[in-house]
C-alpha cells in the first residue's frame, strides 16, 4: 500500500489506448466497494468515453480541466445531498478510490474539482457539467476523475520529504 501511495502522482497527459472493459469494470468495482457513513452510498458515477464528450467536459472550468480532452476516459463523480448530508465525504473516498485503483492497474489519473468551481462568471462548473451530462438536479457534480495510459513520468515520493511535524501524539504540541 505504501508503495502504492508513494509511485501515485497526478497524470495530466495520456496515451491515445482506449482502457480495455475489463479495466472500466475494475474500476467501478472499486468505486461501489467505498465505505459511505451509514453505509447509504449516496454516490452515483458517469462512465465517460465518448471523444466529443469528454472534449465538453474539459471546457468545466476556465483552469485545471482542459488537459480532459487528450484522456481516454473520464469518470463523473456524483453525489446525492437529499440522502445524505456528508455526500462530499463519500464522494471524496470514491474518488480517490478510484485514483488508487487505476495506479494499480498501470493508469494515471488526475483529480478534477468541480464542486464550488465556475465554468465562468454566470455558470457554475457543476451547472455545466449537469448540462453536457444530464445530470439530474438532486445530484451534486464533486469531481471528474480523468483516467489513461500515462505519457508523462513523474518522480515518487521519497519518505524523506514527509511531513512529519504536522502529526502529534495524544496531545496537540
Ligand atoms: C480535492 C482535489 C482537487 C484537485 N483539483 C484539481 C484540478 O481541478 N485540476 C488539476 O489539474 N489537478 C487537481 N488536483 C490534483 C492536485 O493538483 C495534485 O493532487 C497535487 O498537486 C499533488 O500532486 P500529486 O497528485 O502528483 O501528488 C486536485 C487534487 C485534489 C485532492
Amino acid at each position: 500500500m505504501l508503495e502504492l501511495l508513494k509511485t501515485r502522482r497526478s497524470i495530466r497527459k495520456y496515451k491515445a489506448t482506449k482502457i480495455e472493459k475489463e479495466k472500466v469494470d475494475l474500476l467501478m468495482k472499486a468505486a461501489l466497494l467505498s465505505p459511505s457513513s451509514r453505509s447509504i452510498r449516496p454516490w452515483e458515477f458517469v462512465i465517460v468515453t465518448d471523444e466529443e464528450l469528454i472534449g465538453n467536459l474539459a471546457k468545466s472550468k476556465e483552469h485545471g480541466s482542459l488537459f480532459l480532452k487528450e484522456a481516454p476516459l473520464a469518470i463523473v463523480i456524483l453525489g446525492d445531498e437529499t440522502k445524505s448530508d456528508v455526500w462530499i465525504e463519500d464522494a471524496s473516498i470514491a474518488s480517490i478510490i478510484i485514483q488508487l485503483a487505476a495506479e494499480s492497474i498501470g493508469l494515471g489519473s488526475c483529480w478534477i474539482q468541480i464542486r464550488e468551481r465556475r465554468h465562468n462568471k454566470d455558470v457554475t462548473s457543476e451547472e455545466f457539467v449537469r448540462r453536457v451530462l444530464n445530470i439530474p438536479k438532486n445530484l451534486r457534480v464533486e469531481a471528474i476523475i480523468a483516467i489513461g495510459y500515462p505519457d508523462e513520468k513523474k518522480s515518487f515520493y521519497d519518505e524523506k520529504s514527509l511531513l512529519h511535524e504536522k502529526v502529534y501524539v495524544n496531545q496537540y504540541k
